[in-house]
């Protein structure tokens, strides 16, 4: 058991990468609050956590709401009495050019994908810096390191959300916590599963991209934020772990190999 007597909050844990981290951090001991805007999501996750005989609670809240981002901190340490690890993992994705997009599709992206983060880590400090321990994990993403098109507002809040991850990291790094990234790929997630049955082409062209051949898998992120969540990664502060099959790695360029006298 990694994580034995933790208690764990995660943001957007009712689906995709939050719903496996969940799990995977029960598994390892932690008692696990599910939050989400999506109250049957929570719960059907906090559910089947339980059933499997470890320790969950659900919570519904919109973590662009103030108020209900205090809330869900203030449970976690009314029920378990401490909160060790926050991972904040929502999100509200906007597609849209940059010249196109509303101003209110920016305002709410960033409200959600950036604001909330801050917000939920500021509420969360109150109680670890008390403690003189604490883990905060932020999803970041590959949109946060590059561009990609009809992406912007996305792509701004992940590079917003790995650079609030480094001044966490240094600003509290002395009072016992550590903050850290996780920037996953391309993961199959129930929106992403979607989209590939929508536009089967896309998806043809992502796996091409992927050195590995394929999309990752929500579990595959998951380990990710548990070994960044446990005592394993007591050295790892202010650092962004790519997960992306190898997709980074490349500078987009189609390979030369054999296309003619070297220059
Ligand atoms: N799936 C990918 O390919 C991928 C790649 C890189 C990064 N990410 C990041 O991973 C994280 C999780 O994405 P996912 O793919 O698992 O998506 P998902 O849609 O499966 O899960 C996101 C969850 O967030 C919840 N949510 C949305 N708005 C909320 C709000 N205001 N308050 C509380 N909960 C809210 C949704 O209800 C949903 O359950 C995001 O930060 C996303 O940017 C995903």
């Amino acid at each position: 058991m990694r994580l034995k007597d933790k208690v764990a909050l995660i943001s957007g844990s009712g689906s995709g990468i939050g719903e496996a981290t969940a799990k995977r951090l029960a598994e390892e001991g932690a008692a696990v609050v599910v939050v989400d805007l999506n109250e049957e999501g929570a719960k059907r996750v906090a559910g089947e956590i339980r059933g499997r005989g470890f320790v969950a609670e659900a919570v519904r809240a919109n973590v662009g709401n103030p108020a209900e981002v205090e809330a869900m901190i203030r449970f976690a340490v009314d029920k378990f009495g401490r909160l060790d690890i926050l991972h904040n993992n929502a999100i509200r994705l906007y597609t849209g050019r940059v010249g196109e997009m509303s101003l209110d599709n920016w305002r709410k992206a960033v409200e959600i994908g950036l604001t909330s983060y801050w917000y939920a880590t500021r509420c969360a400090l109150e109680v670890m810096v008390r403690q003189r321990k604490g883990a905060i994990i932020n999803t970041g993403s590959v949109s946060g390191l590059a561009g990609d098109y009809g992406l912007g507002a996305y792509n701004a809040i992940k590079a917003g959300v790995i650079n609030l991850t480094r001044t966490t990291a240094i600003e509290y790094a002395r009072k016992g916590i550590r903050c850290n990234a996780v920037c996953p790929g391309a993961i199959l997630t129930p929106p992403i599963l979607k989209s590939r049955q929508a536009l089967p082409d896309l998806a043809r062209n992502t796996e091409a991209a992927i050195p590995m051949g394929r999309y990752g898998e929500p579990v595959e992120i998951a380990n990710v934020v548990l070994f960044l969540a446990s005592d394993e990664a007591s050295y790892v502060n202010g650092t962004c772990i790519v997960a992306d099959g190898g997709l980074t790695a490349h500078t987009g360029i189609p390979s030369v190999a054999g296309s003619g006298p070297d220059w």
